[in-house]
């Protein structure tokens, strides 16, 4: 549906499914993904993906140029539409990690958000240790809003939950986007 650079980003298929739980299910990839328990993903968690593509503002698949490789997620979801409001998600299998794919999946997403979607502000938590992510966030201009202290078990220890923002007006336009119907 939808290609930047190096990536294609489209609807969920049922195919994906397996994909998904191999994102889901690596112990890395998840505990930067939730803040609930680390456990094996299974039914309840296909069940969720069902919803994730059904009821999200804005869902995608990114799949690599030209081979079509499932390679993570993005979404956008809106819990209240009036302040329009929504907030991103975000995951790639480890083996894309460092390579500019999320800079790129994510820049594409938030500017289809403001220029097509209406929004007036991307939203999202990130967990203190996951600095990767805060680098390519704060690269991106989001900006830290609020930190929850100390919220989150993980590995033995406590860390922060850390909330971030940006608003439309402070998001340039990115000429290099492309959109393909
Ligand atoms: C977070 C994620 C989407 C980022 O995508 P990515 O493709 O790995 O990121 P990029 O390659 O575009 O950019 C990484 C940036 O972080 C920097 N970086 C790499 N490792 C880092 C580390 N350990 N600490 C801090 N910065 C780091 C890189 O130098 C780069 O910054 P630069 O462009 O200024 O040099 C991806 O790593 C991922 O899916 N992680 C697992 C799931 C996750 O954390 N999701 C986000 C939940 S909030």
């Amino acid at each position: 549906m939808f290609e930047t650079e190096r990536l294609i980003l489209r609807a969920y298929r049922d195919s994906d499914l397996g994909d998904m739980l191999r994102l889901r299910n690596n112990p890395v990839t998840q505990r930067l993904m939730t803040h609930d328990y680390i456990l094996p993903a299974g039914i309840k968690y296909i069940e969720s993906v069902q919803k994730w593509a059904t009821e999200s503002l804005f869902a995608v698949i990114v799949t690599s140029k030209p081979g079509g490789d499932f390679m993570g997620l993005c979404h956008l979801q809106v819990p209240s539409r009036k302040n329009r409001d929504a907030d991103l998600g975000v995951a790639f299998l480890p083996e894309y990690w460092g390579k500019g794919y999320g800079t790129e999946a994510i820049s594409f997403v938030v500017e289809h958000g403001f220029r097509w979607l209406a929004l007036h502000r991307v939203s999202l938590v990130v967990y203190e240790g996951n600095t990767r992510a805060i680098k390519v966030y704060k690269n991106l201009g989001f900006r830290e809003e609020g930190r929850k202290r100390k919220a989150n078990w993980v590995d033995g220890k406590w860390e922060d939950i850390i909330q971030m923002g940006l608003l439309e007006d402070e998001w340039p336009s990115s000429p290099g986007v492309t959109h393909r119907t």
